[in-house]
């Protein structure tokens, strides 16, 4: 069973594998050799990719005791990483990560949401009210990718919206 806590200063070379990971077989689908080599570079500063960890909200999905997926959110309401085990695609674990992301943003009174979502996280935050609000191409260890800016506006605290309530993260 899969459940979140969140994140424990010790979780950061298991995030880090996971990550490269599913960088390496799930967005490896949209994205080419050259930028998944980038993406997922065996040369990532651990230390600079450790602290964005600070300061931020980041529940961790874990399965018997292993993370399998986690998210970020920084206090303006920007989504960082969020990544969930290639094993576990399609269980719904993206959607707990974000169902606390976005009761978080709303116990500490967001308007929004915003992300810069892959090609292929693009369908799965469509699906949870988010709208692309541009296309755009950055550039990462030289090479460039093709992602969307996206947000989410949130409704008022309270609204029936994602069951209306704290989920049970918040509640352990
Ligand atoms: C995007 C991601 C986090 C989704 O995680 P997940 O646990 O597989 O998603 P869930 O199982 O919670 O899916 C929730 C819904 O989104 C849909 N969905 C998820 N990924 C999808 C995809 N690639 N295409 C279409 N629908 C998708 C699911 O079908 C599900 O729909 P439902 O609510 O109608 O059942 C995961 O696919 C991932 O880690 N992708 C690679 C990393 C990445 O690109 N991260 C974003 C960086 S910007």
């Amino acid at each position: 069973m899969v459940t979140l806590r969140s994140y424990q200063p010790n979780d950061g070379p298991a995030l880090l594998a996971l990550f490269r990971d599913t960088i390496r077989r799930v967005n490896s689908r949209d994205y080419s050799p050259p930028q998944v080599a980038a993406w997922a570079s065996d040369d990532i500063d651990t230390v600079q990719w450790f602290g964005r960890f600070a300061g931020r909200f980041v529940p961790v999905a874990e399965e018997d005791g292993r993370p399998v997926g986690f998210a970020e959110l920084e206090p303006d309401g920007h989504i960082d990483r969020v990544y969930v085990s290639a094993d576990h695609h399609g269980r719904g674990v993206g959607r707990q990560l974000l169902a606390a992301v976005v009761a978080e943003a709303r116990r500490v009174g967001l308007a929004r949401l915003f992300t810069e979502a892959s090609i292929t996280a693009r369908p799965f935050f469509e699906g949870q009210g988010f709208v692309v609000l541009a296309p755009q191409v950055v550039t990462l260890r030289g090479v460039e990718f093709v992602n969307y800016r996206m947000e989410r506006v949130l409704a008022e605290p309270g609204a029936a919206a994602d069951g209306g309530g704290r989920s049970a993260f918040w509640r352990s």
